[in-house]
């Protein structure tokens, strides 16, 4: 313990400890809180509450840091490698040879979709949203595994955790080709988790798509800088789900639904959508910027602003580096890359965003790197569920296997009506 609080309530003391993590960061634990004085706290939004400790991810907002099981985000860079960073989370350590064998392998076993799977993409319209189709799924897959359901040992929970995040690429893959009206690809034996991915995504019957390492390494690292994100809102969500005991597949469908929405992993296509708009709009960018000073516009600067980071994202940086020299090499001139550039050296020196801390965050250069590698933009909130899914199974995995874990039930300050009577239909006005 790290010291104590104290509380005077009308008139009384009340003491609660300090907690203290391991970077210094304090809470007040206020577990007893209500039964020692009737009182509950109010936080919506929960931008003061912590919901739990966890040891997975350490994000220092101020000073832009981020870092997986302790390793700095940056250190991923050189030879980036998803499926090692899937298992660092999840596992606590970066996996042995051995590990790393027994994980690739069963990454590949586990890549096919159950046969008759395919007959649920063929009920969706073609212009089904890609996240409604991959949460729908992710829940269908608990139909066709329920061996995945008992996860009372380790091995079992690893098997579950290497099939959801192998076939949640085929999921996506299958939910593009559905909506161009392309055959589907068989994931191929043969190819490692990302080239195997962009094969199912864009490979033909008569021609097989070739990966590029550049792009394999682009997307490699995309999907290592999108892997978690300690309690954002579908990471949280997915505690939530988890903490009723609802099954990985379950929880994991709930965080691609929170995962959709436009303030959160929805970003990254309202930021294309925003650069889009600005370019067929022939809006210069100082224009645009305006607007999104403006309350009364209703517009905002997508892919800035972020809940911790008060400083940069430590990812946006690493994203621009990856656009600037991915675009060049694979010989893609992208005029949304120019305005999106203009737009972060306006913001970055216009006191509105300044005094407000707010930077570029994670989903301000994604887009054009996944428009550059060929993603359709209504793909990449799915790409960042591929990326996020290691993080959800991380926390899902660590609450799971927390002594004495309680189901997540916040509290309430009741603002309706008094008590009422009720008054029957023929005597209602
Ligand atoms: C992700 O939590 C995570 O970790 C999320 C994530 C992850 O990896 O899981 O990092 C991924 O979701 C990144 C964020 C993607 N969302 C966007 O880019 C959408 C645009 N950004 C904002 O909507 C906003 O910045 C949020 C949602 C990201 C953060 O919202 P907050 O913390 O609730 O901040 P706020 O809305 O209270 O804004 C504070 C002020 C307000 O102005 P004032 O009322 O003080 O005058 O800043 C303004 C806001 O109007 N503001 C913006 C702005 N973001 C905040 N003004 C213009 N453009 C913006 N983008």
């Amino acid at each position: 313990m790290a010291g104590e609080a104290t509380l005077i309530l009308d008139g009384q003391e009340y003491r609660f400890p300090i907690r203290e993590g391991t970077e210094g960061e304090r809470a007040i634990d206020i577990q007893d809180l209500r039964a020692r004085t009737g009182h509950i706290t109010l936080d919506p939004g929960y931008g003061n509450t912590g919901s739990c400790e966890s040891a997975i991810t350490f994000i220092d907002g101020e000073q832009g840091i981020l870092r997986y099981r302790g390793i700095p985000i940056e250190q991923f860079e050189q030879a980036p490698n998803f499926v090692e960073v899937a298992w660092l989370l999840i596992f606590g350590h970066l996996p042995s040879a051995e590990e790393y064998r027994i994980f690739s392998e069963r990454l590949t076993a586990y890549a096919n979709l159950d046969e008759s799977m395919k007959h649920h993409f063929e009920g969706f319209p073609r212009s089904a949203p890609p996240m409604a189709i991959l949460s729908a799924m992710i829940n269908a897959l608990s139909c066709f595994h329920p061996d995945f359901f008992e996860l009372e040992d380790r091995d079992h929970f690893q098997a579950a955790a290497a099939g959801l995040i192998s076939k949640i690429r085929t999921i996506a893959a299958y939910a593009y080709r559905h909506s161009v009206g392309r055959p589907y690809i068989y994931p191929h034996p043969g190819q490692r988790y990302v080239p195997n991915f962009l094969h199912m995504m864009f490979s033909q019957p008569y021609a097989e798509y070739v990966c590029d390492p550049i792009v394999k390494d682009a997307l490699n690292l995309i999907l290592i800088l999108h892997a978690d994100h300690e309690q954002n809102c579908s990471t949280s969500t997915v505690r939530m789900v988890g903490s009723s005991q609802a099954n990985l597949f379950a929880s994991c469908a709930a965080g691609v639904c929170a995962l959709w929405g436009p303030l959160h992993g929805g970003a990254n296509v309202a930021v294309l959508e925003m650069l889009d708009r600005i370019h067929r709009g022939h809006i210069s960018p100082e224009d645009y910027v305006r607007l999104a000073k403006d309350k009364d516009s209703k517009v905002r600067l997508m892919g800035f602003g972020h809940r911790v980071y008060k400083n940069f994202d430590p990812r946006a940086r690493m994203l621009a580096n990856v656009a600037e020299k991915l675009l060049p090499t694979l010989g893609v001139r992208d005029p949304l890359l120019d305005i999106a550039r203009r737009l972060e050296e306006i913001a970055l020196e216009d006191p509105y965003f300044v005094d407000r801390k707010l930077y570029p965050n994670v989903d301000f250069y994604s887009g054009i790197i996944l428009r550059a590698i060929g993603i359709p933009t209504n793909m990449f909130t799915v790409m960042f569920a591929i990326g996020r899914l290691p993080g959800w199974i991380a926390h899902w995995w660590e609450q799971a296997q927390t002594q004495g874990n309680r189901i997540a039930r916040p509290r309430q300050i009741y603002v309706g009506p008094g008590v009422t009577d009720h008054v029957p239909r023929e005597a209602r006005v």
